[in-house]
């Protein structure tokens, strides 16, 4: 299937490792040009050398930013006018989450988390769709989370502003399909990345909190999730770049879950 993907102009922010770089390499073995977003030059620059090899054609370049700065919609708006003359589609995929038992979560992280999955999506939509609305033509993943759908006990903050994200999602959705920008969420479930499985990563720290060791703690998670394993960055970064392709023409406002049936409900 061709996806029509060849010379579009992509932004993914969080594009150095796990589900944002897997994406960004899936956008440029489809010969779209790709802006990677992150924190640290040196990792989005290594993840950029390995798209510019993927591709067919096409072209990676980077920006690092902090996707929480306040101006981070227009720096990333115009980095991407001046490298690849305009902008085509938006993964929202920064976001990070950490195990924090309910009653220790500090307002700090509570705004932190918020920052970071509802006002830096927001602002970055904000600054982009009306631009690729102007041209008639765009898309927009935000990458949600199965606990946004269903909270999870491992961090509430998370949860909560992953919730908050799908609403958001949603909500530019209605206010942009009408002029030719497709906007939608993801909801991946678990993931066997560095997320999960990095010394110190999510399994290391459930292991801690719970007082058994990461494989246990890896075994009970692919235990509840019906397809009985977790998912690869592969598996979901192929569902976005679906949702950014001219193959999803008739996709607006959906939460697409790619969780192995994590959250057991058909909406
Ligand atoms: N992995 C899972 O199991 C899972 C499940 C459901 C949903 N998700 C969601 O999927 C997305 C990607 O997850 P992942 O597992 O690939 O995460 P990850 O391995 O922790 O990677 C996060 C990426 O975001 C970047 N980032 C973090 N904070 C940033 C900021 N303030 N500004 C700019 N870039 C920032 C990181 O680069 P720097 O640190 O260099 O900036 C990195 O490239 C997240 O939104 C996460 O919530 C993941």
């Amino acid at each position: 299937m061709d996806l029509g993907l060849r010379d579009r102009a992509c932004v993914v922010t969080g594009a150095s490792r796990g589900i944002g770089k897997a994406t960004a390499l899936a956008l440029a073995a489809e010969g779209a040009a790709v802006l990677l977003v992150g924190r640290r030059a040196e990792t989005l620059e290594a993840a950029a050398r390995e798209c510019r090899n993927a591709a067919t054609g096409g072209r990676a370049e980077v920006l690092a930013l902090d996707v929480t700065d306040a101006d981070a919609g227009a720096r990333v708006l115009e980095a991407c006018e001046t490298r690849f003359g305009g902008i085509d589609a938006l993964v929202n995929n920064a976001g990070t989450s950490a195990v924090r038992p309910l009653h220790e979560l500090t307002d700090d992280e509570w705004e932190a988390q918020w920052q970071l999955h509802a006002m830096a999506p927001m602002r970055l939509m904000r600054a982009l769709a009306p631009e690729m609305a102007r041209r008639g033509w765009g898309r927009i993943v935000n990458v949600c989370s199965s606990s946004g759908k269903r909270p999870s006990q491992t961090n509430i903050a998370y949860s909560v502003t992953k919730a908050a994200e799908l609403a958001l999602s949603r909500a530019f959705a209605d206010a942009y399909a009408s002029k030719g920008v497709l906007i939608n969420a993801v909801a991946p479930g678990p993931v066997a990345d560095e997320l999960w499985l990095s010394s110190g990563g999510l399994a290391d720290q459930t292991a801690r909190a719970r007082g058994t060791s990461r494989e246990e703690v890896l075994k009970g998670v692919a235990a509840r999730i019906p397809l009985g394993r977790l998912g690869t960055e592969d598996e979901i970064a192929a569902v976005i770049v679906f949702l950014c392709s001219e193959a999803a023409s008739n996709v607006a406002g959906a939460a697409w879950s790619v969780d192995g049936g994590s959250v057991p409900v058909i909406l």
